[in-house]
């Protein structure tokens, strides 16, 4: 087993058998779950600190849920109403929470780099939980995960990434990933969506739905970050949805086994049909949600075990 790291800040630094050492461990944790076994206390003693500057709601929930499955003190800060509000820096807050001994960090934040930045000013093992348009490790190991159950390997798949490219966090760790696992990936989007300068990540560039599609074993789908966007890089929702929006017509070009993915929140109507979404026999973005879970226990478990080991015995980082 091979599990270097002293903190998960993306997909970029991870060796593709590190990648296959927390996808391995969080299969097994995957299968618990659905057996319902009691979980050996694994974090028992540490306390964990949930900090998301950003809104979320399946990624802070299903951190909280795999901390508290290992038996770690859960903690999550309030940073809307924090003291963030009346102007502290993110290395004043920082300081702050590191003056409590956490032992694991998750971080969400809203500027790329954020993350980083903080791991080099404390003690704990930092989760990038998504930052700004750069990361969001563990969105992209659950992904891996899914697509590994679902298809049996993680290797030499065709997998197309749809939509909303240039802003997406979950996009960038998904290419870094399937092209570290040697898979043939597919970007397809509108040219203003598109970051520039992509085709140098090996990765293949689509206009067009029915072209992009062809074939593919994998279709995931992204949400339009409207958030991150400033000014019009659409013409419209309907139009949008008519020419990228997945539906029974564009799934056709796939295989007829394709899956279809999402990492949610989902804006139905707009890059995904509803039906697509619900149909049980395309659709895994429910198992998504039930691997991450199992991804962010593993990731856990093994950021703890380096943690513990470079520790001395009184507790002191070496
Ligand atoms: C994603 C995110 O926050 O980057 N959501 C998530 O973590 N499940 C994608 C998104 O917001 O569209």
């Amino acid at each position: 087993m091979t599990f270097r790291q002293q903190h998960l800040l993306g997909i970029e630094p991870l060796h593709p058998s590190e990648i296959t050492t927390i996808l391995d461990l969080a299969d097994s944790y995957a299968d618990q779950n659905r057996r319902n076994v009691r979980h050996e206390p694994i974090l028992a003693g540490m306390t964990q600190i949930n900090m998301f500057f950003e809104n979320s709601t399946r990624t802070q929930a299903s951190f909280e849920l795999a901390g508290d499955r290992l038996g770690a003190d859960v903690m999550n800060m309030a940073m809307q109403a924090s003291s963030i509000k009346k102007g502290e820096t993110l290395i004043d807050t920082a300081l702050t929470l590191n003056a409590m001994h956490p032992d694991l960090l998750v971080v969400r934040h809203p500027h790329s780099g954020a993350v980083d930045l903080l791991s080099q000013k404390v003690n704990a093992a930092v989760l990038n939980a998504g930052d700004g348009r750069h990361e969001h490790p563990t969105q992209a190991l659950l992904d891996a995960l899914t697509i590994r159950r679902a298809k049996g390997r993680l290797h030499r798949l065709s997998i197309a990434i749809c939509g909303d490219i240039a802003h997406s966090r979950v996009a960038r760790s998904n290419i870094m990933l399937l092209g570290k696992m040697e898979n043939r990936i597919r970007l397809i989007g509108p040219p203003t969506l598109m970051p520039s300068g992509i085709a140098d990540f090996g990765v293949e560039v689509f206009e067009d739905m029915e072209e992009g599609l062809r074939d593919v074993d994998v279709v995931m789908m992204l949400r339009l970050q409207k958030e991150r966007m400033d000014g019009g890089f659409i013409p419209s929702e309907r139009e949008y949805f008519h020419r990228y929006g997945l539906d029974a017509e564009k799934l056709q070009f796939a295989k007829p086994d394709a899956i279809v993915m999402h990492p949610g929140p989902m804006n139905r109507g707009v890059e995904i049909d509803g039906n697509i979404a619900d149909d049980i026999n395309r659709s895994v973005i429910q198992t998504q949600v039930e691997m991450g879970v199992a991804v962010r226990m593993a990731a856990m478990d093994l950021l703890a075990q380096n943690l513990r080991a470079a520790r001395k015995p009184d507790g002191v980082m070496v």
